[in-house]
């Protein structure tokens, strides 16, 4: 069931640039973790970290007792079948068909015949809505169409550790909600972790067991979905509840001359804590913590109106993202 990966005071720096100092966390074995922050905050640097692609300055991330900071060659190369990743942008290859691109893993990394090959494509690119889509090449279809094309991608080799970047950019809010009702079956079939990037609040609020939010340098804060959704933090409240007043400005940081203009003003009540999405079976999840588990262990009253069931996310969406 999924592996554990355990970050440890990475830091990372492009020149004289610092991205993010400092971070770290457990992305615990088999739950969902949502990452959030402003634009640029160095979101998909990290999910390229986790896996190996950019090295950080300093720290560590442990997976199955290995060190991924440190592995070169081979060993990195093992290690990296672990994952499925969606990157921002699709990274698919402009030049060959969907097909291929999603069969692409599978003739890298495995010694399956075209037959399996095959039935694992159809089988993913139906899961994501693309059937019938095969042989279209990825500049003949749409933006969302190659986000999805992505994923089918990043699902071929049944990994343990998803990483999704930004899976709802340049999708329509029902796709959006048939993604995310996606990933919570995904994730009760395969028990893989999940670590998706996403700037969409609904999703955040709703689909994780778990929310990290990077903010100016540094992660602000990590933890149970209900540790955040009642955080008082100011930046935690105003990210998870996309309001202008609060510490973060159009460009990152608010100046103290515009923060002493909002001193005096009341910030509105934290909004009431949603039901976590449910798989579409209603079967729950190995990783799902009862509704109000995480408050009342730790003494928190959620905001008045918390996990009644009008506050869930869209009702009744059924497997598969249609075509
Ligand atoms: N290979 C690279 N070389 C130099 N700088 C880079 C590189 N990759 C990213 N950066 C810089 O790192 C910073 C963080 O970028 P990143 O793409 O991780 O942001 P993000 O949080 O994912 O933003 P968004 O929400 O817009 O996707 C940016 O300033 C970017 O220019
Ligand atoms: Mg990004």
């Amino acid at each position: 069931m999924g592996v554990e990966i355990a970050v440890s005071g990475l830091t990372k720096q492009f020149g004289s640039q610092l991205i993010w100092d400092d971070v770290t966390l457990t992305l615990p074995a088999g739950e969902i973790s949502v990452l959030l922050g402003p634009s640029g905050t160095g979101k998909s640097v990290f999910l390229k970290t986790l896996v190996g692609l950019i090295r950080p300055e300093k720290g560590s991330i442990l997976i199955e007792g290995q060190d991924i900071v440190r592995l070169r060659g081979d060993d990195l190369y093992e290690i990296r079948k672990l994952f499925g990743v969606l990157f921002q942008d699709g990274a698919l290859f402009g030049s060959m068909t969907l097909f291929d691109n999603v069969a692409f893993p599978l003739r890298e990394h495995t010694r399956k015949s075209e037959k399996e090959v095959a039935a694992i494509v159809h089988e993913k690119m139906d899961l994501v809505g693309l059937t019938g889509a095969e042989k279209k090449l990825p500049g003949e279809i749409s933006g969302g169409m190659r986000k999805r094309a992505g994923l089918a991608r990043a699902l071929v080799l049944d990994p343990e550790i998803l990483l999704i970047d930004e899976p709802d950019s340049g999708l329509d809010p029902v796709r959006t909600s048939y993604i995310n009702q996606l990933f919570v079956d995904l994730n009760a079939q395969i028990d893989a972790t999940f670590l998706i990037v996403t700037h969409d609040i609904n999703t955040a609020r709703t689909v994780p067991d778990n929310i990290g939010l990077l903010y100016h340098k540094h992660l602000a804060m990590f933890g149970p979905r209900e540790m955040l959704l009642s955080s008082e933090e100011p930046v935690v409240r105003q990210f998870l509840n996309a309001q202008t007043v609060g510490p973060i400005g159009m460009s990152e940081e608010k100046d103290a001359e515009e923060l002493a203009a909002e001193s005096g003003q009341e910030l509105p009540p934290l909004p009431p804590i949603p039901l976590q999405l449910p798989t579409s079976d209603r079967t729950p999840r190995r990783a799902e913590r009862g509704a109000g588990v995480w408050c009342r262990d730790n003494g928190i009253t959620p905001p008045p109106g918390s996990f009644a069931s009008t506050t869930a996310g869209v009702p009744g969406v059924r497997h598969g993202v249609g075509a």
